[in-house]
């Protein structure tokens, strides 16, 4: 979603806030701009589309000024169109925005009265008429950014630069998170640390509600009841900044190719003695039922390891989309761990829904791939999935590995209950130690997976089958290639197909069936005959086991190593992933920033 960055700096900060800019590209943005306070006088500009078209505005119209805000808009209120894009200004005070402002509605119609009428279609630049308001009224900018945010509803980030003071910035965080860098000198603020690293690697993270009021000396903050706070300086490992494609086209593919090495990191950190060791705190002897969350990818990974909670472990699972939890408030059993699943940790849905459970459910645990994160700080318990920086929007290695921590969870939990013996225990795990291996020989298949990907390509729609674990596989299916080649894809249940879908099935639908050869085999391949029977295309993703037993009529067919229960829905994820790339890569869409996405949905 939105990116912001800001500066003050000791040396002219318009190209450098667009360096930082593009290192917040892969949040996902359709419009971007820059503002800068020079002479005193603020200046800005803007363009639609990528960075590439801000840096020619500047080329033909450069900036100066050595204090500067910066921003990526992902629109939500009004058109991507160079008026709405940030910054945005009212007078002598100009904002950068990520969030939304619930009630700008009613603020806006409030400061009609005060001679204020809107040039945008957005939120935000309510929040500038606002604070241009009470500058009028003879507030200083820090009262002045006190008294808006007071007034404001919802969640947000705010960077705000003004008139007259080239030594000031004044970030606000109600929601939506905020990094302040600290250089020599030079006083930096990023949406994350990520578009500060080559700054500087001294981050202060703002609390919910903090205000800072920051010059080139440092930053006074502020929180929510307007008392001074701490907040400490942590100093971010250089690695976890890193964005570099390492040889890869595509951060996706990097991403893809570097499952088995970060899936061997969460083994080794939650299962170091080959059996799952996950903190004390979490005794699922004190559980006798899950609730998970999550939205999109990371729902998905829940609607698997629901499979292994309740097969493995015995215990009853309710899995949800957070957008819809948080709404339908649904009461939560005593006895009830709930867990939230969250790549970026900042998903707006998935943190209401947590902060709507908390007071209900036992115990909170999420999982998240960035542990500075809303919902890892949130919750009782915080199990980092150890993916690395994930900047490909369409998560990949991000999925596995919540995959497999959800594993050990379930095994952990099987174990607890005792629902699992001890050799129960260590053929689970020599299933799941297997996987980088597995992974490695599946992602050799690349070749053949971009041929079978020319089938997809031209095809208006796609359908993806699956049964048991391998539903939840066809759902991520389905999205992978939706996001990123634009092909409208369904994914069923397979024993669903007969109850509706099967009205779709002609020549033209290619049907992509996953199916390892296990105790559903048999099942899914039925449902697969229906599909060639009424001269469907099938596409079978099996192991060598299934294509000795049902290769017969497929249209096309890919082997992959056989897997087990645990093993199976991780592996297969990767052809999925790779179906969705290569589909792309032959329709030439965006990979890494496929249109109207965004890496990390701060809104609702
Ligand atoms: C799809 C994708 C999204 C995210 C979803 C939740 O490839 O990445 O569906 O999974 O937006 O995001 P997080 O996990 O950050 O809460």
């Amino acid at each position: 979603m939105c990116g912001i960055v800001g500066i003050l700096g000791q040396h002219q900060v318009a190209p450098i806030l667009v360096d930082a800019l593009k290192r917040l590209e892969y949040r996902g943005y359709d419009s971007a701009g820059i503002a800068t306070v020079n002479n005193g006088l603020l200046d800005r500009r803007r363009a639609v589309g990528k960075l590439v078209n801000l840096s020619d505005v500047l080329v033909h119209n450069p900036l100066a000024g050595l204090a500067g805000i910066g921003h990526t808009r992902w629109a939500t209120h009004g058109a991507a169109n160079e008026q709405n894009a940030h910054p945005h200004a009212c007078g002598p005070v100009t904002v950068v925005h990520n969030g939304i402002i619930e009630n700008f509605r009613d603020l806006r119609e409030t400061l009609s009265a005060h001679g204020y009428s809107p040039v945008t279609d957005t939120d935000t630049e309510t929040v500038a008429m606002l604070c241009a308001h009470y500058l009028a009224q003879g507030h200083d900018p820090k009262a002045a950014v006190q008294a808006t945010i007071a007034e404001l509803d919802g969640a947000f980030a705010l960077l705000f630069l003004f008139e007259g003071h080239e030594n000031l910035m004044i970030a606000a965080r109600k929601g939506s998170p905020l990094a302040i860098g600290h250089g020599d000198g030079e006083m930096y603020v990023g949406s994350d640390a990520i578009a500060l690293a080559p700054m500087t690697d001294q981050i202060t993270y703002l609390d919910e509600g903090d205000i800072a009021f920051i010059t080139r000396d440092g930053a006074d903050i502020i929180d929510a009841t307007g008392a001074p706070a701490h907040r400490d300086i942590q100093r971010i490992e250089a690695q976890a900044t890193v964005i570099d494609k390492a040889g890869h086209k595509h951060f996706m593919t990097k991403e893809i190719h570097e499952q088995p090495v970060v899936l061997s990191e969460a083994l080794a950190r939650y299962a170091p003695n080959g059996i799952p060791a996950l903190p004390e705190a979490l005794d699922f002897t004190k559980f006798d039922r899950i609730l998970m969350v999550a939205c999109g990818t990371g729902y998905y990974s829940c609607l698997t390891a629901k499979y292994w909670f309740e097969q493995i472990a015995r215990i009853p699972c309710e899995v949800d989309v957070a957008s819809e939890f948080r709404y339908r408030e649904p009461p939560i059993a005593p006895r009830t761990l709930a867990i939230f699943v969250s790549q970026s940790g900042e998903t707006a849905d998935t943190l209401a829904a947590l902060r709507y459970a908390k007071d209900q459910a036992d115990m909170i645990v999420s999982l998240v791939n960035v542990g500075t994160s809303s919902i890892a700080r949130e919750a009782d318990l915080a199990l980092a999935i150890l993916a690395g920086i994930e900047v490909s929007v369409a998560s990949t290695k991000a999925y596995t590995n919540q995959l497999t921590v959800l594993a050990l969870l379930a095994l952990a939990a099987a174990q607890a209950k005792g629902a699992i013996d001890d050799h129960g225990l260590a053929s689970h795990m020599k299933d799941l130690r297997q996987v980088p291996d597995l992974m490695r020989q599946t992602l050799k298949l690349d070749n053949d997976i971009a041929s079978l990907a020319k089938t997809l390509a031209p095809a208006p729609s796609v359908l993806f089958l699956g049964r048991g674990v391998m539903f939840a596989t066809a759902l991520e299916a389905a999205l992978k290639l939706k996001e990123l080649s634009y092909i409208h894809a369904e994914a069923y249940a397979s024993g669903e197909l007969k109850h509706g879908p099967i009205a779709l099935i002609e020549p033209a639908l290619p049907v992509v069936v996953f199916a390892p050869h296990d105790r559903l085999f048999d099942k899914t391949v039925s449902n697969m005959q229906e599909v060639m029977a009424r001269h469907g295309q099938v596409m079978l993703i099996t192991d060598a086991q299934g294509r000795a037993s049902a290769s017969d009529g497929t249209h096309s067919l890919l082997e992959l190593p056989a897997t087990g229960d645990l093993s199976g829905p991780i592996v297969y994820a990767l052809p999925a992933q790779l179906l969705a790339y290569h589909t792309a890569m032959a329709k030439g869409t965006d990979i890494d920033q496929p249109r109207n996405l965004a890496k990390s949905v701060t809104v609702e």
